[in-house]
């Protein structure tokens, strides 16, 4: 055992550790040294508390632990990088898992004697953290599912499903002052269980509403319902360290949530009130409707365009995380760089599947960062673009979320390569992206398709250049 004060020191530690780690995080040179911060903290934390706030059961703290760490590590490094946001999605559900059992139990622990005023934060402290927790696991399950195809995309729009919202709200209101009455008089246990099925069924009609296209949204609003529930979990304990890392990641949370829905165009309440985004989700597959003929290229001719251009600009997607072919591309732009080239790579926010999916994939791949540029800073550079590579995108380059209002993806900036001399789009099929619709860019006269794996036509690119 340590002493009160060590363990507030190593609180203090970690809790500084922790913003550092976000601090770097924000930024892909400090990125690497962001998650050493984050992991140190964490380890501090963990030490911290098993050794100076547990007084018993180390035996069971020991095989939870175990269990717990083993499976996150098998987890962990199974997981592809493209089923990232699968696996955040489930971990935020045990987040909340975790306040709806330390709710319960901190609810039924018979030491606290605690009576008047001090009771009635006490239960509302439970009850949130229930209630939040709730929220956030039956949500978060769902959310996994839609992410990883198990579950349509589709949003699910029940008729008044608003007032159903509204009604699912009055009734945790009604049932919290209810628990609360009932707490002061020695039971509460009913409202409490009644509280929890409502909320469950909050997340699952709350995620179940949001179509594909809106689900990165979702996942990192869910990591900030995840945040709030351990921070009120923070209050139930009496544990500053919780409430405060709880805090971060709620805040954190919510600013890329706000983040991403400005990428996307979209208000955040919009977003959470449902309907939007009503393509295929991650299953999203099939042509969409045909719009004239597209022109195809061949990776000899890619290579000769690629090698006689002077601006180049490189858009990656979802696809090239697929294919896995961000060596490949690293290669090629080393070499078009020696002959001279100017290669810069376009990163739209939420290309991929996760915030940053591209800028990880790059900077795997060694691809200097002062080439790669945030859409905002290149957007207006197209004009003067020979030839953009468009490396498995889609809906990120999709000109009708500018001109079709009635398009999901309407009102998204996109980064606009039609404006340069030409794009090359490489694609296995005619399939659509995430958004399920159809894109233009692929019928445009200055549009070359270039059919087949990213990897294995960027492979044949690069030996022609
Ligand atoms: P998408 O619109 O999903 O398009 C990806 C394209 O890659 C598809 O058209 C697919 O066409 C192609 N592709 C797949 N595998 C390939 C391979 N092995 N080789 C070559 N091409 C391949 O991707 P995007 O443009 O990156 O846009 C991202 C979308 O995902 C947006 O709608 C965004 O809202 C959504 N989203 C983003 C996030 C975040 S936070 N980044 C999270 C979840 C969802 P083929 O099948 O014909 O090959």
């Amino acid at each position: 055992m340590i002493n009160a004060g060590i363990v507030t020191v190593s609180y203090i530690i970690a809790t500084i550790l922790f913003i550092l780690a976000l601090g770097g995080l924000s930024n892909q040179e400090t990125a690497r040294r962001g998650n050493w911060y984050g992991i140190i903290g964490m380890a501090i934390a963990l030490i911290a508390t098993v050794l100076g706030v547990v007084t018993a059961q180390y035996t069971i703290l020991l095989v939870a632990l175990l269990i717990g760490g083993s499976i996150g590590l098998f987890a962990a490094s199974r997981v592809q990088m493209t089923q990232m946001p699968e696996l955040v999605a489930i971990l935020h559900s045990l987040v909340g898992v975790a306040a709806v059992a330390v709710g319960y139990v901190n609810f039924m622990d018979p030491t606290h004697n605690l009576v008047g005023v001090e009771l009635t934060i006490h239960d509302i402290e439970t009850y949130l953290g229930i209630l939040i927790g709730a929220v956030t696991f039956s949500g978060s399950v769902i959310a996994f599912g839609k992410l990883s195809g198990r579950i349509t995309g589709n949003p699910l729009i029940l008729p008044a499903r608003h007032w159903l919202n509204l009604g699912l709200l009055i009734a945790a209101i009604w049932f919290g002052r209810e628990f609360v009455l009932q707490s002061h008089a020695g039971g509460g246990m009913e409202p409490l269980i009644i509280m929890t099925v409502v909320a469950l069924l909050f997340g699952i009609h709350m995620v179940m509403a949001i179509g594909g296209a809106d689900m990165p949204v979702v996942v990192s609003m869910l990591n900030s319902y995840s945040g709030w529930a351990a921070s009120a979990t923070g209050f139930m304990l009496g544990n500053d360290l919780l409430i405060v890392t709880g805090a971060l990641v709620g805040s954190s949370g919510a600013i890329l949530s706000y983040i991403m829905c400005r990428a996307m165009n979209r208000k955040f309440l919009a977003v959470i009130a449902g309907g939007f985004g009503t393509g295929g989700g991650a299953a999203a597959k099939g042509g969409g409707e045909d719009q004239g003929e597209v022109v195809p290229i061949d990776p000899l001719e890619t290579a000769e365009l690629l090698a006689n251009a002077k601006e180049v600009m490189i858009i990656p997607g979802y696809g090239m995380a697929v294919a896995q072919a961000q060596h490949t591309v690293f290669e090629i732009t080393r070499t078009l760089r020696e002959k001279g080239v100017n290669v810069r790579f376009g990163i739209h926010p939420v290309a991929g599947r996760m915030p940053g999916h591209m800028n990880v994939l790059l900077a795997e791949a060694k691809v200097p960062y002062d080439i790669v540029f945030e859409m905002d800073e290149i957007n207006e550079d197209f004009p003067d673009v020979d030839v953009s590579v468009v490396i498995g995108a889609n809906d990120i380059v999709n000109p009708s979320a500018l001109t079709d209002p009635d398009s999901p993806i309407a009102g998204m900036p996109v980064l606009e390569c039609w404006k340069g001399t030409t794009s090359i789009v490489l694609k296995r099929s005619m399939a659509t992206g995430y958004a399920g619709v159809q894109n233009p860019l692929f019928f445009l006269d200055n549009t070359r398709m270039l059919f087949g794996d990213a990897k294995a036509t960027l492979d044949e690119v690069l030996k022609n250049i």
